[in-house]
């Protein structure tokens, strides 16, 4: 991160990260991270199936799982500012917003979740050791054969400027450890400077297969249109997709 970034960079779970990502432009996400997300999880196998959302941040995610294939989702996130906005943004009759320590799933038993979410949040969080632990948890609470998408931005596209957002500075190379910021472009047309936390792709597949989950198929999603915009040539995401194995004996 520039020092003039790192100086206006806001970090997500305080009252004004919550508000800042309130206001974010989301067309992107929604053009190219929702319906990646919706096939790769599919239709709920059983009326009261339950998906969770972990860091769901103001919710439009798991209301959108919620409403367009009738899952029971379970949204988690370690901010109380973002599930405030969660709330009053987001309600629906099939998701619970919780708060949660971003680490231990202990309100779940082992096997009873039928599939898992998280999206945009391991950019967003810092801490190795955490994330390594929820990932752990996430596959011990997973039924097996139960699917885990892991949507982010794309490590390989840091400094591209897209229609709505920029990780990192153009002309870069970013590393494991380094806090490239990520520049969100709002509703009203002004950016926003958000903390972010740099994994390569091979870290983030290395980070699931600790967690006793298969290898990830790698989902790159561009934009058809417009033709001549960045996110046509290069994917502003990344949506990995693995699922549960039974626990060896
Ligand atoms: C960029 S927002 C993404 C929110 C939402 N998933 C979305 O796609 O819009 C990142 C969210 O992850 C949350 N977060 C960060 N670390 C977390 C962790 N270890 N466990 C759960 N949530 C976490 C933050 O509080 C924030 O709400």
């Amino acid at each position: 991160m520039a020092d003039s970034d790192r100086a206006h960079a806001l970090i997500w779970d305080t009252a004004a990260g919550a508000a800042a990502y309130r206001r974010r432009d989301m067309r992107l996400a929604r053009q190219l991270i929702f319906p990646a997300v919706l096939d790769r999880l599919g239709s709920p196998p059983s009326s009261g199936a339950v998906a969770i959302d972990l860091g769901c941040g103001t919710g439009v995610l798991a209301a959108h799982i919620a409403r367009a294939r009738g899952w029971t989702v379970k949204a988690l996130d370690i901010s109380p500012h973002m599930l405030d906005v969660a709330r009053t943004d987001n309600p629906h009759p099939g998701v619970d917003y919780i708060l949660f320590g971003g680490r231990s799933l202990s309100e779940f038993e082992d096997d009873s979740i039928d599939a898992a979410v998280c999206c945009l949040v391991y950019c967003t969080d810092p801490d190795d050791h955490r994330l390594a632990a929820l990932t752990a948890e996430i596959h011990r609470v997973l039924r097996p054969g139960g699917p885990y998408i892991l949507a982010d931005l794309n490590p390989d596209a840091t400094g591209a400027q897209f229609s709505t957002l920029r990780y990192g500075e153009p002309g870069i190379t970013y590393a494991d450890g380094d806090s490239p910021a990520v520049v969100l472009r709002q509703l009203d047309g002004t950016d926003v400077t958000m903390a972010c936390h740099f994994r390569s792709s091979a870290t983030y597949a290395s980070m699931l297969t600790a967690a006793g989950f298969p290898a990830p198929e790698v989902e790159l999603p561009t934009a058809a249109m417009p033709p001549d915009a960045a996110e046509s040539r290069v994917a502003p995401y990344m949506v990995l997709t693995t699922h549960a194995v039974p626990a060896a004996d």
